[in-house]
């Protein structure tokens, strides 16, 4: 994508899913094949009540396993900030800011093993912009690694672009691997669309590229 369009928009995902696509991106710009510096970040989402620098935020993750390795210049690396006075002003602000930048080129995607995408969970209802969230129990203990294993020091809310948001990406890439992910796959590309499943989701947009190693796809078809 960056060889194709230096000053592309990129949304970017958190979680193990896509560290080696990470480290992969930074053996190809200290190669010489990868330049960042006309490219835009913003990340999907990030835990409330937190604030950047703490070891356990997203924003931490991001600087270890990919900024740090890269030519991004640092006032185009954007990021919800989970420790804002006004939460809800922070997301219209990221809102903006989006819209401001033009909107996302490709959107990077993991995928929750409830199948959330960003921290969008299931429920009756997805909201469409950026907003605060109530993070799931199941959520909190799969983002227990961040915290020294220990899923009560999960903090109990986060932030992250909507559903909407999501889907105004012009391109979107989902990673999943391992059996984990087999279910919430299966039921997010051979189910019905529901708020239940958010990644159902995608099926909506016009162009969705899966990234699935073969335990992760093996119940697709099934019903
Ligand atoms: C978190 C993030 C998601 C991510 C998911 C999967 O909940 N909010 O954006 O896709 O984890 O994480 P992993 O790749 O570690 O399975």
């Amino acid at each position: 994508m960056l060889r194709a369009t230096p000053a592309a928009v990129l949304g970017l995902a958190s979680g193990r899913t896509p560290v080696d696509g990470y480290a992969e991106m930074q053996r190809l710009h200290a190669a010489g094949q990868m330049d960042w510096s006309r490219a835009s970040t913003f990340n999907l989402d990030e835990f409330a009540g937190i604030d950047g620098g703490h070891p356990g935020s997203f924003r931490t993750f991001m600087e270890d396993h990919l900024f740090a390795g890269v030519n991004l210049r640092p006032e185009r690396i954007h990021f919800l900030d989970g420790a804002a006075a006004d939460l809800d002003a922070e997301c219209d602000r990221y809102e903006e800011a989006i819209a401001a930048a033009g909107g996302i080129d490709l959107q990077i995607l993991g995928i929750g093993s409830n199948g959330h995408i960003g921290f969008n969970e299931p429920g009756d209802d997805l909201p469409v912009r950026t907003h605060r969230v109530r993070l799931m129990d199941s959520t909190r203990h799969d983002n227990a690694a961040l915290f020294g294993d220990d899923p009560s020091r999960v903090p109990h809310e986060a932030l992250s672009m909507g559903t909407g948001t999501i889907l105004h990406a012009r391109r979107i890439v989902l990673v999943a691997t391992g059996g984990k992910k087999a279910e919430c796959i299966r039921q997010s590309v051979s189910g019905r669309i529901t708020t239940r499943v958010p990644a159902s989701m995608l099926q909506v947009h016009p162009d969705v590229e899966l990234l699935l190693d073969e335990e992760a796809a093996a119940l697709i078809g099934r019903t």
